[in-house]
């Protein structure tokens, strides 16, 4: 039985890379997609999901817009340098795409219908998934577990020195996840910096035959690459962060994980900072933290998904 994924994300061009892999691994079967600001606005995420969704041959999952600007009341940053001013970098979806959106509530019956049976992964900023916790805290319950793209534990942040960007979005937000999620599991940057892609792989899905997203992904690819290349010079690919939370959903050996209660920072400086309680005699935590990616599992994976012909 495939694992029923509802994904909070924001697209992206590594939230579409984890939502290309999910339509296309017999193992996962993608039942919502919960679409947010982050990378880009709510609205531009949502067209980018409708868009992956319908050349993906699944036009009917229901897409549910969540937040537009974090509980904080600040001013949204948005990063067109790396993913493009629409978010699939060249890439933009027909001006008359026809998709339906349904409401938020949405949320609560794809809840109650798969109850535990169904796993929530968030690749975005926290508030849409803290909102649902707040309205629907006897439904959240029922939920079979939660996976977190955010935080970075000894490693450098990326939108500041010390945080990470899905954590530094909405800091209040993510604590209220990391309090209230049950069989949490984080993948966070320390991991997914090490998940990259490198240009042969993504050769190899462009001339795949079978893959619906042959033709754009190498365009895709580029546009991200690039900027990454701006950022960190030398780098032989592009880190491919979202894909990893996705993917550890159904392989227990791409990373190695630690046990702790994770925490993140509110305070203006160190804000979206994550951190773990680490001094001796401090007890073990609740939630699963990605601490270490193989890199060789990562790609074979990869590759037996996005070049097979397993799941149309
Ligand atoms: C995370 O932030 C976003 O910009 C990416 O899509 C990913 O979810 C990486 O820090
Ligand atoms: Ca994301």
């Amino acid at each position: 039985m495939p694992k029923k994924i509802l994904l909070f994300c924001d697209p992206g061009i590594d939230d579409s890379l984890a939502i290309m892999y999910t339509l296309m691994d017999p193992r996962l079967e993608l039942v919502g997609v919960v679409t947010s600001y982050g990378n880009v606005t709510k609205e531009t995420a949502t067209a980018n999901a409708a868009y992956l969704l319908s050349l993906g041959g699944k036009p009917n999952i229901p897409i549910i817009p969540g937040a537009a600007q974090p509980v904080q009341q600040e001013e949204v940053t948005y990063y067109p340098e790396i993913h493009g001013e629409e978010g699939i970098g060249p890439i933009r979806p027909p001006s008359d795409l026809k998709y339906r959106l349904y409401p938020f509530d949405m949320i609560r019956k794809l809840i109650e219908f798969y109850k535990d049976e169904l796993i929530i992964v968030d690749t975005g900023r926290s508030t849409t998934l803290a909102t649902a916790f707040i309205l629907y805290k006897e439904q959240m319950e029922m939920v079979g577990g939660f996976y977190l793209m955010g935080g970075a534990f000894f490693a450098p942040g990326n939108v500041t020195p010390l945080a990470e960007a899905n954590f530094h979005g909405d800091p209040t937000s993510s604590n209220y996840i990391l309090k209230f999620a049950h069989n949490l599991t984080i993948t966070p940057l320390n991991v997914t910096n090490a998940a990259y892609l490198t240009p042969d792989v993504i050769d190899a899905m462009s001339a795949s035959t079978t893959n619906p997203y042959a033709s754009m992904i190498k365009p895709i690819f580029n546009y991200y690459y690039k900027a990454y290349k701006e950022k960190v010079p030398g780098l032989v690919g592009a880190p491919i962060h979202d894909l990893v939370t996705l993917m550890v959903v159904v392989n227990d050996n791409i990373v190695e994980y630690i046990y702790y209660d994770a925490k993140v920072i509110e305070d203006i400086e160190a804000k979206g900072m994550s951190y773990i309680d680490l001094r001796p005699g401090a007890k073990d935590g609740k939630t699963r933290i990605a601490i270490k990616l193989n890199h060789e599992v990562f790609i074979s994976e990869f590759k037996k998904v996005m070049l097979g012909n397993q799941k149309r």
